[in-house]
């Protein structure tokens, strides 16, 4: 698994491990529910399943320290619902704890790495998500986005700070580069590890920061930012990591490269909902098997999408699980209940995606 591509069936016990991080155990969900309330469903179903020094963060807060959130996205393309996880916890995070939030749009980053992505293509994009970024419900005057591209004054002369005491060979290691990657893509893990000081320059005061992202993400953290952070004289900045929401086909994460089984944001309802009925299900051959054996839920990815994000309430979810193990439940069935929520979602997201272009420039951070 590298930022570009997560091949394969995921073990999250083993990012853990690899990865030097920590569980998000039910203790410290207790302790984040003393600031947020009810616990949020991406806790509770343990999207969110792993962290490093969260605990750190919220000890900050309680002793009236407080931290900002960054995150961010690399416009590529239009949005998919996977994006939306990483982005949906940051809302709640920001609604419960007041935080600003810093979304760094890495058009750099994009342009660099697809080869056949051009300059003004990825910036344009930057605005497109931004719009699904916005439709998430963060609060514009706590919002900063900001195009890699367009808000290099400020980010370079950090960037500039951590490449300089960042070698070629640990970044070849952590990213797993060859020699014939450009020389830009070697840069630019300087550039996404800047936002996590960004906030301490702006205020002019050591500024803690959590970054909520899938756990695809976590080279940025664990071998650049964190690496250099005591020795620029900022706080190491502190991650929770989420699981990957999967693609409709067999196995794997969803995708923007396979758009066949990836769900888009803007992608019209009607369609979205024919790719979930062509979805792949765990399901067993024949309907006399799945009636005898049951379905196998807990490895079928048509689940995960009511886990993730289409079924809030736990007593529906648990519903569906045992009635797709009793085999009761049949794949056609959950399939066409599954597209009907991704329909519904959709005209939801897509109308508040409209709205936002009314105020897009009211969260854009410019130099
Ligand atoms: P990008 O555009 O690949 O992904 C944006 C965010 O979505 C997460 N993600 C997913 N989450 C759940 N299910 C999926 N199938 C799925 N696919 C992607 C990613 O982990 C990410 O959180 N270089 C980054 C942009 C970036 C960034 C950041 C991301 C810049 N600064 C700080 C996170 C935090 C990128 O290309 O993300």
């Amino acid at each position: 698994m590298t930022p570009w591509e997560v091949k394969g069936k995921i073990d999250y016990d083993k990012l853990i491990r690899d990865f030097g991080t920590q569980y998000i155990s039910e203790e410290l969900i207790n302790k984040v529910a003393k600031y947020t309330g009810a616990v949020h469903t991406l806790f509770r179903r343990k999207v969110f399943f792993s962290h490093r020094d969260f605990n750190w963060i919220l000890d900050k807060y309680e002793k009236g320290e407080k931290f900002a959130l960054y995150t961010g996205r690399g416009p590529s393309g239009h949005t998919h619902i996977g994006h939306l996880v990483p982005w949906l916890m940051t809302q709640h995070l920001q609604e419960k704890f007041g935080a600003d939030l810093y979304f760094q749009m890495t058009d750099d980053e994009k342009f660099l790495h697809d080869t056949n992505l051009n300059l003004k293509t990825s910036t344009g994009f930057t605005y497109e998500n931004a719009l699904d970024v916005i439709a998430c419900g963060f609060k514009p005057e706590k919002t900063f986005i900001f195009s890699d591209i367009e808000y290099a004054k400020t980010n370079y002369s950090l960037a500039i700070q951590i490449a300089k005491n960042i070698t070629y060979s640990t970044v070849k290691s952590i990213f797993g580069f060859n020699d014939s990657i450009n020389i830009g893509m070697i840069f630019f893990p300087a550039i996404q590890a800047a936002p996590c000081f960004l906030p301490s320059i702006l205020k002019q005061k050591k500024i803690p920061i959590l970054i909520p992202a899938a756990i695809d993400q976590d080279n940025y953290w664990r071998g650049i930012a964190r690496a250099v952070a005591p020795k620029l004289g900022f706080y190491k900045p502190a991650q929770i990591h989420s699981k990957f929401l999967p693609g409709l086909g067999k196995w794997g994460k969803m995708s923007s490269s396979e758009p066949e089984t990836a769900i888009f944001t803007v992608d019209n309802p009607e369609i979205a909902s024919k790719k979930v009925m062509n979805a792949f299900t765990c399901g067993r051959s024949t309907v006399e098997e799945q009636r005898k054996l049951g379905g196998q839920a807990d490895i079928c990815p048509v689940y995960q999408y009511f886990l993730m994000l289409m079924e809030p309430d736990d007593q529906k979810l648990q519903k569906k699980y045992s009635s797709c193990k009793s085999g009761e439940l049949l794949c056609g069935e959950c399939k066409a209940n599954l597209s009907e929520k991704v329909k519904k979602f959709l005209i939801e997201h897509q109308r508040k995606r409209e709205k936002a272009k009314d105020n897009i420039y009211d969260f854009m951070l410019r130099d």
